[in-house]
């Protein structure tokens, strides 16, 4: 049986992206993948926790994708978060609603992995900023993907990014 996706993006500037756009694009038509655009959905940030509710009911597989902002997601991912992944819904009592769901957390960054260095300008491996990302999804009962992170995302050559959008496509017809 083909998984059902639901793919919440993230991006603010969804006209000014190249990388996040490449990826969007490699994935947008695959018939069991729905696309959920949270700026656009909801510019007044005025999330609909039902239908947010309801289209993660109906998934197999949630996808967050966005750029990689401050060492996290745009204040829209988090908002999603906060209202979305509401207790008793999403954990706690009787919160189970998500369990067992398998999450592909799918960033971009502008910095090299080079600079993900203790001692290089980002001071961390990029592994240091995923756990937040992990917990949210495991503390919901969610199952975690190894994430997509492409770096580098403002230099990177047409066909690096082309290879990167390929393999998020793969992976979510894998899934
Ligand atoms: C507000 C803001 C914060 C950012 N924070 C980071 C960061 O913490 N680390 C990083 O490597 N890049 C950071 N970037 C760069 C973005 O990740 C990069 O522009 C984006 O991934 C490019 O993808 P796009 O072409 O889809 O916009 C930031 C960019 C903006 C605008």
């Amino acid at each position: 049986m083909v998984a059902r996706v639901t793919l919440l993006y993230a991006h603010p500037y969804p006209q000014r992206s190249r990388a996040g756009r490449v990826l969007l694009d490699a994935v947008r038509g695959l018939p069991f993948v729905d696309v959920r655009a949270l700026y656009s959905l909801y510019p007044d940030f005025a999330i609909d926790v039902e239908a947010e509710q309801r289209a993660l009911l109906a998934s197999d597989v949630i996808v967050w994708q966005s750029p990689f902002y401050w060492y996290g997601a745009p204040a829209m991912l988090h908002h999603w978060f906060e209202k979305v992944l509401a207790r008793g819904w999403a954990y706690g009592s009787g919160g189970d609603k998500l369990r067992g769901k398998r999450v592909l957390w799918v960033t971009t960054t502008g910095a090299p992995d080079s600079a993900y260095r203790p001692g290089a300008m980002h001071g961390h491996p990029f592994d240091a900023f995923v756990p937040a990302f992990q917990q949210t999804a495991v503390f919901c009962g969610m199952r975690w993907e190894e994430p997509i992170v492409v770096h580098h995302a403002h230099q990177l050559g047409d066909e690096k990014l082309a290879a990167a959008a390929a393999e998020y496509r793969r992976r979510l017809e894998a899934l």
